[in-house]
């Protein structure tokens, strides 16, 4: 039985990959986050760690011996920008406690997500390359970027089998995104299931990659259980997609939906990022595949809202 330790498992991917993990792995999972979980999950044990305390990380590592950990305590893009010292602390000095925590307690896998925000506004807004990314203009972006050197030098000078993906905006409705910029999408489908109009903070043409949790989870275990890969970061994308686009595809089913868009900060952030990027590599490597297009998303999601409210 494995012994799986998960950072921010409180969080938006925290909180599923938890029910995916239990499902696909013969596991013990010590969850920790900064707030006590919403539910207790039968054979999760659960402990307070913030990430930013060394020591504390060192003896809950020293404690719980795990074997595999999924890094995700993280302060997204939206929520980056209103203090980017607290945004530097928790993603890069909790990253790099987490880091050397792997190394002196033996951890053999770690997962540490990384995101479209790591690209900035210089990059090629279609299909973007893995490689060869640019510079990131939001604190998120610039603290994920550095995320990324330092666990491929741990990778390197370690031989940690450190491995991450860039996710882009995941859709959800388990625990709500609202620290994002990419989480428009979710809040304007709960809108529209709740007969209420809502008011957009990007353009409606803004296009950005998505894609739903399912498939982003799946994906996940996937490249984590592969023996070997190739590369230690992998491209994710399902769809690029834009709140106009999104807006047009709720109204098939629920015709009078309003939305006004009055873009705020968060466009600038939206607009640093790609529009698609490139996943070629995810696909020949270890078989990156996605079960859920735009349609198929908003359906589900609606669908799930319905019998929810
Ligand atoms: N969903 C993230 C954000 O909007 C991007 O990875 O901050």
């Amino acid at each position: 039985m494995v012994r799986i330790l998960i950072t921010g498992s409180n969080g938006q991917v925290g909180s599923e990959i938890i029910e995916y993990l239990r499902k696909t792995t013969d596991c013990t999972i010590l969850a920790t986050d900064i707030t006590q979980p919403r539910e207790q999950v039968e054979g999760v044990q659960f402990e307070y760690m913030d990430v930013k305390e060394r020591v504390l990380v060192e003896s809950v590592f020293r404690k719980f011996k795990p074997e595999h950990v999924y890094h995700l305590a993280a302060i997204l893009s939206a929520t980056g920008e209103k203090d980017p010292v607290i945004t530097h602390n928790v993603n890069t000095t909790g990253t790099m406690n987490i880091l050397s925590a792997c190394v002196t307690h033996g951890v053999q896998k770690a997962f540490i997500p990384s995101t479209i925000g790591v690209y900035g506004p210089e990059i090629q807004k279609e299909n973007a390359p893995l490689e060869n990314y640019s510079t990131p203009t939001t604190m998120y972006g610039i603290t994920k970027a550095t995320s990324e050197m330092l666990f491929k030098y741990y990778h390197a000078r370690f031989d940690l089998d450190v491995r991450s993906v860039r996710y882009p905006g995941l859709i959800s409705y388990k625990v709500e995104p609202t620290a994002g910029t990419t989480d428009f999408s979710v809040d304007m489908i709960k809108h529209a299931a709740l007969g209420k109009k809502y008011i957009c903070y990007l353009k409606s043409d803004t296009r950005l990659p998505m894609m739903y949790m399912p498939d982003a989870m799946i994906n996940t275990i996937k490249m984590m259980y592969q023996e070997k890969v190739e590369k230690r970061i992998y491209n994710f994308m399902a769809y690029s997609i834009s709140p106009g686009e999104i807006e047009s595809i709720i109204k098939e089913r629920i015709p009078d939906f309003h939305v006004e868009y009055v873009p705020d900060y968060r466009q600038a952030i939206a607009d640093s990022w790609p529009a698609s990027i490139n996943i070629e590599d995810s696909v020949n490597d270890w078989g990156f595949d996605c079960t859920y297009d735009a349609k198929k998303t908003v359906d589900d999601m609606l669908d799930h809202y319905a019998s929810s409210i």
